[in-house]
C-alpha cells in the first residue's frame, strides 16, 4: 500500500526528516515543499539517489497541489532560533509563515495527519489549528516529545541503565517553562532518585532535579551555540510519531495538543502524554500530578496563553 509522507520546509530539519524517513520501511513517497524550490530539488535528488542502494522509494520536490494524497504532512517551515534567542522570540515571524501554510495545505489535504515541528511548536500547534480548520486530534505539536528522550538519555547515562527502562516526562511548553513530573517518574519500577542512590553505576552521579531539568531546557540552546542548528535528534522524533500514526503500536508520548478542561487548562497547546496512534492523538493520558506539579502545568500555559493573546489580540 502506498504512504505518502509531505515534509514542508526543506531546511535541516525537513531535509534531515526526509532523510531518516527514508532509511526507514514507513513512506513509500516522499514529498518536499519549500519557497526556496531549488533546495527542496536539491535535497529530495540526493535523498532519493541514496535508496538505490535499498528499497526503491519515491522522493521528490513539489507544489502544494502535489501534496494530495498525503497520509502525514510534516510543517518545519520556519526561521530557525538563532544563538540568543528564545523560542518565543520567534513567534511573530513563525505565525504569519504558518497562517500562509495552513491557508494553501489544508484544502488539498483534509483527511491526513499533521505533524508541527517549527518553533514556537505549542504556539504554531494552537495557530495551525485555528487557521487549518482541521480536527484537533488529527494535528500533533512535536512538543516535548525531543525533551523527553533527551531526559531519558541523561538519566540513562548517569544511572547506566537503559533509557528504554527510564519512564519520565517532560511537560509543559517546549521551552523555558517546561518542567518533569518526577512524582510519576520511576526507572524500572524505582522512584528517580532512590535509583540513583542505590543503583547508579557512576556512584558520583547525585540526583538534583533543578540540575537535570535545566540541563534538559538548555541542551537544544547548546547544540545551536556549537553547530548552528539542531536537527538529528527532531529528526528522529518526528520520524517515531509517524510510526506511531502509521502503526498499531499505541505508544504514549509527550506530545502538544490542544486542552479541553484537563489539569483545569483550556484553550492552549501544551505537551502532556498522549496516546498517539492512526487517528492522530487517540487520548490523552491524565496523570496524578501532585498539586505543585499542577501548578507548573499552568505555570507553563499560562506563558502559552500570553503569546497566544498577543497575536490574536
Ligand atoms: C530543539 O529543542 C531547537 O526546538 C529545537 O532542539
Amino acid at each position: 500500500m502506498a504512504t505518502k509522507i509531505t515534509i514542508i520546509g526543506a531546511g535541516s530539519v525537513g531535509a534531515t526528516i526526509a532523510y531518516t524517513l527514508s532509511l526507514e520501511t514507513l513512506a513509500t513517497e516522499i514529498l518536499l515543499i519549500d519557497i526556496n524550490e531549488k533546495k527542496a530539488n536539491g535535497e529530495a535528488l540526493d535523498i532519493v539517489q541514496s535508496t538505490a542502494f535499498r528499497d526503491p522509494i519515491s522522493v521528490t520536490s513539489g507544489d502544494y497541489a502535489d501534496a494530495k494524497g498525503s497520509n502525514i504532512v510534516i510543517i518545519t517551515s520556519g526561521m530557525g532560533r538563532k544563538p540568543g534567542m528564545t523560542r518565543l522570540d520567534l513567534a511573530k515571524t513563525n505565525v504569519s509563515i504558518m497562517r500562509d501554510i495552513a491557508g494553501k495545505i489544508a484544502p488539498v489535504c483534509p483527511y491526513a495527519k499533521y505533524i508541527i515541528v517549527s518553533n514556537p511548536v505549542d504556539i504554531l500547534t494552537y495557530v495551525f489549528m485555528k487557521e487549518s480548520g482541521i480536527p484537533e486530534s488529527q494535528i500533533i505539536g512535536s512538543g516535548t516529545q525531543l525533551d523527553s528522550a533527551r531526559l531519558r538519555h541523561l538519566i540513562a547515562d548517569e544511572c547506566g541503565v537503559s533509557s528504554k527502562n527510564v519512564h519520565a516526562y517532560v511537560f509543559g511548553e517546549h521551552g523555558d517553562s517546561s518542567f518533569v513530573p518526577w512524582s510519576v517518574a520511576h526507572v524500572a519500577g524505582v522512584p528517580v532518585a532512590e535509583y540513583y542512590k542505590t543503583y547508579a553505576k557512576n556512584k558520583d552521579a547525585e540526583f538534583d532535579p533543578d540540575r537535570i531539568i535545566d540541563t534538559v531546557r538548555k541542551s537544544g540552546g547548546v547544540i545551536i551555540a556549537d553547530k548552528g542548528a539542531t536537527f538529528y535528534a527532531i529528526a528522529v522524533s518526528v520520524v517515531k510519531l509517524c510510526r506511531m500514526i502509521l502503526s498499531s503500536e499505541n505508544s504514549v508520548t509527550t506530545i502538544s495538543t490542544m486542552m479541553h478542561g484537563e489539569y483545569g487548562l483550556r484553550d492552549v497547546c501544551v505537551s502532556v502524554s498522549c496516546l498517539v496512534g492512526p487517528n492522530g492523538v487517540e487520548k490523552k493520558i491524565i496523570l496524578p500530578l501532585t498539586d505543585e506539579e499542577l501548578g507548573k502545568l499552568k505555570a507553563s500555559a499560562a506563558v502559552m496563553h500570553q503569546m497566544v493573546e498577543h497575536i490574536y489580540g
